[in-house]
Parts: structure tokens; C-alpha cells; sequence
């Protein structure tokens, strides 16, 4: 890419943007990070909010490439983000590598539908599919903090298996596909190298840091309640139980090998990563 095209990083502070950020700058590719708390001391952040429009142009400009986060915890995001999209275009952007989800098919509700919207308006475009973020079992998701307040995962995912996938393995996928010369013009379903129930996760945790962490299956509206309880919109809270449900039906088992296609490296394994982050645990 030409040197003076700068890559816009929305959801830059956040688990997957920040790693997106980190690797275009090793490459030496300048990158403009979106947050709604700017820190005036540091020259690559810009003040955007998904909710505030006026805050749109100004983060574009001289931008060749964006990285796209929707906005978080919106069950259907195209009314924000289709005007930022034609902006972005009319201003000059001409690749957009977009975060979806492995289990969000092209034209399903929510990412599904800026999938379609990405790929049939952008020039050169690229989605990005991923499965379960190993992340979820640290902070402060339902998954992690269940294992920080009681040593429990709650899901309603049965014995279903799902190949999690470390963030950092995404973000190189990403990188390689807003740095990359020739544009990747396709979906990637990135995942981890093994399928692997939670209770095959909280095994792992237990045997690696010797915190005993279990797994407790429970139904779909028992999931939605406790979701909802914790704070979770309703709307929002009934699609993820939904997306548990399509674990515990076998619907999440694929594993690919998109992480070594792309970066000439193996996924890394989710015992690897609970290693890696021993400590907060
Ligand atoms: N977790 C999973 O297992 C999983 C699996 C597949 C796909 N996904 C997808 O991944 C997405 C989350 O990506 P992530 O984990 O990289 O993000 P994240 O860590 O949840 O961070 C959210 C980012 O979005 C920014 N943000 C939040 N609200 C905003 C707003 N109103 N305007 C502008 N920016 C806003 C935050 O920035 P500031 O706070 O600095 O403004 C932060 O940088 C989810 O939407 C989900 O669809 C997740």
C-alpha cells in the first residue's frame, strides 16, 4: 500500500482493533485509532462514537483503508454504520476489512447484513469470521467473570464444541488483509486449531493454572434470564443464548486453517494461550 495511506482503526482500543493497530505499525503502515476517550496525548487517536455523527468526517480524512468494529452490543447496527459507510467511500476509502462472526452467515440479521453491504458496495473488501475469542475466559465477559467470581462458565452450550481462537490470531489475519497489496475480496472464517467443549476449556484452565474452574450447561431461558440479570439488553442477550444454542446443536465445530494460510504460522491452541495469561487467572 502507498506509504502515505493511513488505515482508520475503529474499535482501536479494544481486543481485537488494538492487536490490529500493534501489527500495521511493526509493518510500518500509519494508523489512525477511533475511540470515544481520546488521549490528547497521543497523535494517532481520534475522538468517533458510532452514536454521534458529527464525529464521522473529521476521522476520515486522508484515510485509504478502515478496519470495522460495529458498534458493540447492537443487535441490528446498519443504520449506524451504512451512512459512515457511503461517507467513507465519497471520501476516498477504498478497502474496508470488516469483524463479523463465524456464526453469522452473510445476510443474517446484524453483521450478517454489513457482511452484504460491505461486499457489495466496497472496492476492495475482506470479512472477517471468526469463531469464540479465547479472550472471553479473561475480563470481564460472562465466561471470564464466572470463572473469576465463582470458578463456574454458565452457557447453554451442552457438550457442544466450539475451535476458540486467540484475538491475536485474528488480528494478523487482519493485518495481512488491510496490508496486503492485492485485496482479499472474500469471507475468512478464522479459528483455533482444535474443537473444544467448555468443559474441555475449564479442564484445560484447571490443569494449567491448578485453579479448579467447571462448566455447568444450563436452557436457553435460563441463559437469556442470567444474561439479562448481569445487565445484558434482552434483544441482545436472546441472540447470544441463541448462538450457544447453535454450539450445543454441532453448528460451531469447524475448524480451518485460515490462521496458517495467511501468516505462515499455526493457530495457537487454547492451552497455549491460558500459559500465556497464567496470571489472570
Ligand atoms: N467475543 C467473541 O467471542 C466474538 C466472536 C466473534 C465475533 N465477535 C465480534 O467482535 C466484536 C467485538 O470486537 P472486539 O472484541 O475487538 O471489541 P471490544 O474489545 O469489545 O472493544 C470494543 C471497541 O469498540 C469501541 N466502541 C464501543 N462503543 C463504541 C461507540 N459507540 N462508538 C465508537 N466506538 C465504540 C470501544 O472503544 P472506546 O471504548 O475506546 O470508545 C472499543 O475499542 C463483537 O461485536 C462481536 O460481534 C466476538
Amino acid at each position: 500500500m502507498s506509504s502515505s495511506g493511513t488505515v482508520l482503526v475503529t474499535g482501536g482500543t479494544g481486543t481485537t482493533g488494538s492487536r490490529v493497530a500493534r501489527g500495521l505499525r511493526d509493518e510500518g503502515v500509519a494508523v489512525r485509532i477511533a475511540t470515544r476517550k481520546p488521549n490528547e496525548a497521543d497523535p494517532e487517536h481520534v475522538r468517533f462514537d458510532w452514536a454521534d455523527p458529527s464525529t464521522h468526517a473529521p476521522v476520515l480524512e486522508g484515510v485509504e483503508r478502515v478496519y470495522l468494529v460495529a458498534p458493540i452490543g447492537v443487535a441490528a447496527p446498519e443504520p449506524m454504520v451504512e451512512p459512515f459507510l457511503a461517507m467513507a467511500l465519497s471520501a476516498g476509502v477504498r478497502r474496508v476489512v470488516l469483524l463479523s462472526s463465524s456464526a453469522v452467515d452473510e445476510g443474517a440479521p446484524g453483521p450478517g447484513a454489513l457482511h452484504r453491504m460491505v461486499r457489495r458496495t466496497v472496492p476492495e473488501w475482506t470479512v472477517l469470521r471468526p469463531s469464540w475469542f479465547m479472550q472471553n475466559f479473561l475480563g470481564d465477559h460472562p465466561v471470564g467473570a464466572g470463572i473469576r467470581t465463582s470458578g463456574e462458565i454458565v452457557t447453554a452450550t451442552g457438550q457442544g464444541r466450539v475451535a476458540f481462537v486467540d484475538p491475536a490470531d485474528i488480528a494478523a489475519v487482519a493485518v495481512r488483509a488491510l496490508a496486503d497489496t492485492v485485496s482479499h475480496d472474500t469471507a475468512h472464517v478464522i479459528t483455533g486449531p482444535e474443537p473444544l467443549s467448555y468443559a474441555d476449556a475449564a479442564a484445560v484452565v484447571s490443569r494449567v493454572t491448578g485453579r479448579k474452574v467447571r462448566h455447568r450447561s444450563v436452557g436457553v431461558a435460563e441463559l437469556v434470564s442470567r444474561l439479562v440479570s448481569g445487565g445484558v439488553p434482552e434483544e441482545f442477550a436472546t441472540l447470544l443464548a441463541g448462538l450457544d444454542a447453535d454450539i450445543r446443536d454441532g453448528g460451531q465445530e469447524w475448524v480451518t486453517t485460515t490462521v496458517s494460510d495467511l501468516t505462515g504460522r499455526p493457530a495457537r491452541s487454547f492451552a497455549e494461550f491460558v500459559r500465556a495469561h497464567r496470571d489472570h487467572f
